[in-house]
């Protein structure tokens, strides 16, 4: 098999446990984060996160890759750049008051311009709004000189896995993909398949950005609908577990089980564990 150059821009939640995923499939992978203490923390083998897989925690994995030198990371674009030709983006879009704030993809993007080479591959894997990558990621990295589908393949496919169980779904999550053009697309489909073994559904770009946007908001009415016949449960002196469990006898039914709230909100919003009142745009990038 084709030994794969990657970096993986953002070693967040998605990005660490991804650089390894592809390391532990053999690839040479470079991580970037603008975060200096991260990457020494990282460089050192530490990490916070609580992923698991195969009996191994991500840190046990994280020394092994690191001392098997498959994998270390970096704040320099330009040192990544001399040894990879494929750049995976996990930079997030945060969202103040409603409003998606671009400057970290934005900043990130600016710099990878000016490292990229002709024939790099560039997949965009982080929750954005619809129309980001054909619309401000195309044209900023344009802006290095080289021409999107033709000098370099860009592509984007939404990151659906939960925290928790990043390295199995990495590998078993069904995936859709985009890319700019068909050789974009068949670029970023053949990274995808270094690390997943699960069908890869192929279509345009804009409709797998907003795909992503309408399944986190799927997930999040389902939730705030258990929410709601929670409390009414409560109120009206209900066991309101036997009360799903039986409407779930219902063979098109699938309630969810209450829980503190909508998705990554338990621990970055605490003010609205167990009831969120606000529902925006927020809660729909975050995961
Ligand atoms: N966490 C999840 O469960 C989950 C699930 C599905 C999709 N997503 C999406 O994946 C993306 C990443 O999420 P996350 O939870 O890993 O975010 P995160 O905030 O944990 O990580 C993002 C990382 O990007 C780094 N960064 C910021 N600017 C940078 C730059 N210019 N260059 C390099 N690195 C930079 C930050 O320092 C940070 O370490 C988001 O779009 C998110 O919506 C997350």
């Amino acid at each position: 098999m084709k030994k794969y150059n990657v970096a993986v821009i953002g070693l967040g939640f998605i990005g660490l446990p991804l650089s390894l995923s592809y390391a532990m499939k053999g690839a040479n992978v470079i991580g970037i984060d603008v975060n200096q203490t991260l990457i020494e923390e990282i460089n050192r083998g530490h990490s916070h996160h609580l992923e698991y897989y195969q009996g191994k925690s991500l840190q046990d994995i994280l020394r092994e890759q690191l001392q098997a030198k498959s994998f270390r990371a970096t704040t320099s674009y330009q040192e990544a750049a001399e040894v990879v030709d494929h750049y995976i983006i996990t930079v997030g879009v945060d969202v103040k008051n409603g409003d998606p704030q671009f400057a970290h993809l934005q900043s990130a993007m600016e710099t990878l311009a000016s490292v990229l080479k002709k024939n790099d591959t560039v997949l965009v894997r982080s929750t954005v709004v619809p129309g980001t990558t054909e619309e401000m990621v195309k044209p900023i990295l344009e802006r290095g000189g080289l021409e999107a589908g033709k000098d370099f393949y860009l592509g984007y496919s939404s990151e659906r896995i939960a925290e928790g169980r990043a390295f199995e779904e990495f590998i078993t999550m069904p995936l859709a993909v985009g890319g700019i053009n068909e050789e974009s697309r068949i670029k970023a489909r053949e990274l995808l398949q270094v690390v997943t073994e699960a069908p890869i559904h192929e279509t345009e770009i804009k409709i797998v950005e907003t795909a992503k946007v309408v399944e986190n908001i799927q997930r999040d009415v389902n939730i705030a609908m258990v929410q709601e016949i929670a409390r009414f449960a409560e109120a009206t002196g209900m066991d309101t577990y036997e009360l799903i469990k039986t409407a779930n006898t219902h063979t098109r039914v699938q309630l969810l089980v209450p829980g503190p709230g909508v998705g990554a909100i338990v621990y970055r919003m605490p003010s609205t564990i167990y009831y969120p009142k606000r529902k925006n745009i927020r809660f729909l990038l975050n995961y």
